[in-house]
């Protein structure tokens, strides 16, 4: 049935090299290479390279009372370069004290908040687990129509007085991917950090955005998807969630590059991607993905389907993908036997307590 569901959207095979050869294990990075270059051209455009030197400085501790004791917090400065100068950010670093090593969540947050409801801090430290976040608009602001005249839109688009990028320039989602790899050159850089256990986390466009830094940097364990929707781990054609046009009308289209702009009637074009190619570039890591019954937007059932289609990378590696009946799964359903794992929950777009739950299950469930 689920086959039956996916034949009916007309995917791009993610199994057919650009030169038309059909695309085997051996052949697997050559075609991931060529995947994540065709995301690039297509929805996110280009991501710039490194940079040459990261840094952080502690620039703040909270005392030995932070959370009752149990917490190490710190404020940290990361710098880097880039070619028009260094840029800064802060990253805020929670490590539960009892713990020498611990696993981390690097969340992309919505506020810088403390506490913030999206960011159960204290919980997820009592589960043994490290947790880093930044705040997206002090990588980049999110004023929606193309304002990109702060953080890493100042330094690396140059709009002139056209406010058009060229076509494959990268927007706000690749900037805010590329902080996040950047966190994850500093905290690679710390002994009280597990960092072979790094997952990236991320709500709706910061969902978005944490797919997309988990495709592209491969030191990342896992990439998390909290309702995610379109543009992240939503299946767009034939889907019955937002479509391109919503994001033009909104002003969100800036979140992506211009090319992107040109699929708004994308049932009828064939669009030479799917964002089951962003689930596939993250293949053989982990995967967790979470949907909301009434999130409408984000269509649940094209999230799920994703997971389904880019299971076929995981098998062609030697892997089970996502390990589910063969049925759409109805809410209250946690899927996490295999490399990708899946829950639909009962209720509206929100990042919920009960979706931490589930990706701490599933981490906890996938460390060796
Ligand atoms: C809007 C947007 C979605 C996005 C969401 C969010 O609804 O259209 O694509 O996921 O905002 O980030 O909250």
């Amino acid at each position: 049935m689920l086959i039956e569901e996916l034949r009916r959207r007309e995917l791009p095979p993610l199994f057919t090299m650009n030169d038309g050869r059909p695309c085997t294990a051996d052949l697997w990075r050559e075609r991931r290479a060529e995947i994540l270059d065709i995301l690039q051209r297509n929805i996110y455009g280009y991501t710039p390279p490194p940079p040459e030197k990261v840094t952080g400085e502690v620039e703040a501790e909270e005392g030995e009372r932070a959370f009752a004791g149990k917490v190490l917090q710190q404020r940290i400065r990361i710098t880097f370069d880039t070619p028009k100068g260094d840029f800064s950010f802060p990253l805020y670093l929670f490590l539960p004290r009892n713990i020498p090593k611990p696993p981390l969540f690097l969340h992309i947050a919505f506020r810088p908040d403390i506490p913030d409801r999206y960011n159960p801090i204290e919980e997820i430290t009592d589960n043994g687990f490290g947790l880093a976040f930044f705040h997206y608009k002090d990588v980049v602001n999110d004023n929606l129509h193309g304002d990109y005249s702060d953080g890493l839109g100042k330094l690396f688009i140059d709009t002139g007085t056209s406010k058009k990028r060229p076509s494959d320039q990268w927007g706000k989602i690749g900037m805010w991917a590329y902080a996040a790899s950047r966190a994850l050159d500093y905290l690679l850089t710390r002994d009280d950090v597990d960092g072979r256990h790094i997952a990236v986390v991320g709500h709706s466009r910061l969902g978005k955005t944490a797919l997309w830094a988990a495709a592209q940097d491969e030191r990342f364990f896992m990439g998390i998807s909290n309702n995610s929707g379109i543009g992240g781990a939503a299946i767009a054609k034939h889907s019955t969630g937002e479509r391109v046009i919503d994001f033009i009308r909104a002003g969100s289209w800036d979140w992506f590059c211009e090319k992107f702009q040109e699929y708004s009637g994308y049932e009828d074009i064939n669009m030479p991607y799917d964002q089951h190619f962003v689930l596939a570039a993250i293949a053989p890591r982990f995967i967790c993905v979470g949907s909301a019954e009434k999130d409408r937007g984000a269509d649940p059932k094209s999230e799920f389907l994703s997971c389904v289609a880019a299971s076929e990378v995981y098998e062609l590696l030697g892997h089970s993908g996502l390990v589910t009946p063969d049925e759409y799964p109805t809410p209250g359903t946690s899927l996490h036997e295999g490399r990708i794992g899946y829950h639909l929950r009962p209720g509206h777009h929100y990042f919920s307590r009960t979706d931490w739950l589930e990706y701490m299950k599933f981490m906890r469930l996938k460390m060796e």
